[in-house]
């Protein structure tokens, strides 16, 4: 072979060589710039391509492209090919054409209303943004959050399409929270741990026959408190215990004492051991009880529901000290004795209601019954979240259960507990709600107290108590040995 030859066959190979690199890496382009249909409405003014040093670019080159709305818009040839991804000043700048602009496109819709890229719109628990998007033919769409909500249609009518005996609704203070929200925020009342589980039940005494309907509320009028509305503060161990204080308290006293007790009062006071608005233990609220005692509601009044704080103790436990809310001085101080448990079954709770006034339940809420609207609750499992294991410890809440009764609907007959809730009486029925009764739904049963009053500050009353609690230890002798 002549060197002429050898030379020319040479610099065939290198070119060839060359052309071959050239054309791999233009494939490996091509797979990342994948061509989105996108139109620029005028609302999207430039300038782009103009802003370029080099300005626009023959054939196709990937890098001549300007940032645009969090992606990217060409300025070469290739951008018209196909579906055209060229800047929106692509055709007057680089082709010289007049344009006539195209009527205002609007990236992303929500309930009719157009929204702008990098918008956002809060839909129900979730905040979605105005994104770019190469699944949409627009070019944009929402891309959302994907929290499960503590409201949700779905359950509301799968409650609702069903004929469970209950029914469900929609609360607006619950709307745009989470299901960990509703978790974190609106019960507090931590699953009793193993030492309460292994206080032994008291034998409670059968007064004969127990009616088929029951309410505390009949029995003593006037005796037995409200509903109240813990806010946003995860405060239940507080309130059940305040208001089981206050009406067993009015009860035993014959009404001589019937104020409602401060929830503030153990809320910010009892640190030991409990979390303020993060949740607390019911028998460290007891203790509390027992060797404090807590002030009337008007002399502490409530204000962690707006602040979500539990705040410092601003009471000094005393006779005569003076009362947060700037009006008066403690005249008395509220305790009570330990309380004691009451055992799982449906006859003992009824028969301890019925002899004594209401009793503190703990239980577990599921995610249907914030829904809750009326009717008897049994857990629907329509949607089931699974709820992370170290949550389950917190998704438990105390509330009082004032009676009991047989509801004859569409449903069946359905056997409750009538239960004062602490979620404000535009919840439930005005505040109350009735729970499936005998069948120990979501542990309604298993953890029930009781407890008896006491003060310190009031000779009459104390007197009283003392009196009341003899009697009934002779109505209760007497009752189980009759004859004698
Ligand atoms: C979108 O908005 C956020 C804040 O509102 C801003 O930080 C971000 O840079 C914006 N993104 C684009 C691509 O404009
Ligand atoms: C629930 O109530 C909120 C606030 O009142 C409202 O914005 C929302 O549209 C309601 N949702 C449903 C599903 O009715």
């Amino acid at each position: 072979m002549s060197n002429f030859s050898k030379i020319v066959l040479i610099t065939l190979l290198v070119f060839c060589s060359l052309l071959c690199t050239v054309n791999a890496r233009r494939d490996r382009r091509l797979s990342r710039r994948s061509k989105r249909a996108i139109e620029w409405g005028p609302d999207i003014v430039g300038p782009y391509c103009a802003t370029r040093r080099d300005g626009c670019c023959p054939g196709r080159i990937d890098s001549c492209s300007v940032p645009i709305l969090g992606t990217l818009c060409y300025c070469d040839e290739f951008c018209d090919r196909t579906r055209s991804d060229c800047c929106p000043d692509f055709y007057s700048f680089c082709r010289n054409q007049q344009t006539t602009p195209a009527p205002i496109k609007t990236p992303c819709i929500y309930n009719s209303r157009p929204y702008a890229f990098n918008t956002t719109v809060k839909n129900n628990c979730n905040l979605c943004t105005c994104a770019v998007s190469s699944t949409s033919s627009t070019g944009f769409d929402w891309r959302c959050e994907t929290n499960v909500c503590l409201i949700r249609d779905k359950i509301i009518n799968g409650v609702n399409d069903r004929n469970l005996g209950w029914q469900a609704s929609n609360y607006s203070k619950f709307w745009g929270m989470t299901l960990n929200d509703g978790i974190r925020y609106r019960l507090g009342t931590y699953k009793p741990d193993g030492l309460v589980l292994s206080m032994n039940p008291i034998e409670v005494q059968h007064n004969g026959r127990l009616p088929a309907n029951f309410d505390s509320r009949q029995k003593w009028p006037g005796f037995v408190h409200g509903v109240r509305d813990q806010g946003n503060c995860a405060s239940s161990w507080a309130f059940s215990t305040a208001a089981l204080a206050s009406d067993r308290l009015s009860i035993e006293s014959g009404g001589l004492a019937r104020d409602d007790l401060s929830p503030q009062n153990l809320l910010s006071c009892n640190h030991y051991g409990q979390n303020g608005c993060k949740g607390g233990y019911l028998d460290r609220a007891w203790w509390y009880m027992r060797k404090r005692g807590i002030a009337v509601d008007d002399c502490y009044p409530y204000s962690s529901g707006n602040s979500g704080k539990r705040g410092t103790c601003r009471i000094r436990r005393s006779l005569g000290a003076n009362c947060p809310s700037g009006v008066g001085r403690v005249q008395r101080l509220f305790e009570a004795t330990p309380p004691y448990r009451i055992s799982m079954s449906e006859r003992d709770i009824m028969a301890e209601i019925e002899m004594n006034g209401p009793v503190q339940a703990t239980f577990r809420v599921k995610d249907d019954f914030y829904m809750y609207k009326s009717g008897v609750y049994r857990y629907a499992n329509i949607q089931p979240d699974a709820v992370p294991p170290e949550q389950d410890k917190y998704s438990y809440h105390s509330v009082r259960i004032i009676g009991w009764g047989l509801d004859r609907g569409p449903a069946g007959n359905l056997k409750y507990w009538l239960c004062a809730n602490s979620w404000g009486t535009d919840w439930g029925e005005s505040g109350y709600f009735r729970i499936e009764r005998g069948s120990n739904e979501c542990e309604i049963e298993s953890f029930v107290l009781g407890v008896w009053g006491k003060v310190e500050g009031d000779e009459e009353l104390r007197r009283t108590l003392e009196e009341s609690r003899e009697q009934r230890g002779r109505e209760m002798f007497a009752a189980n040995n009759p004859g004698k």
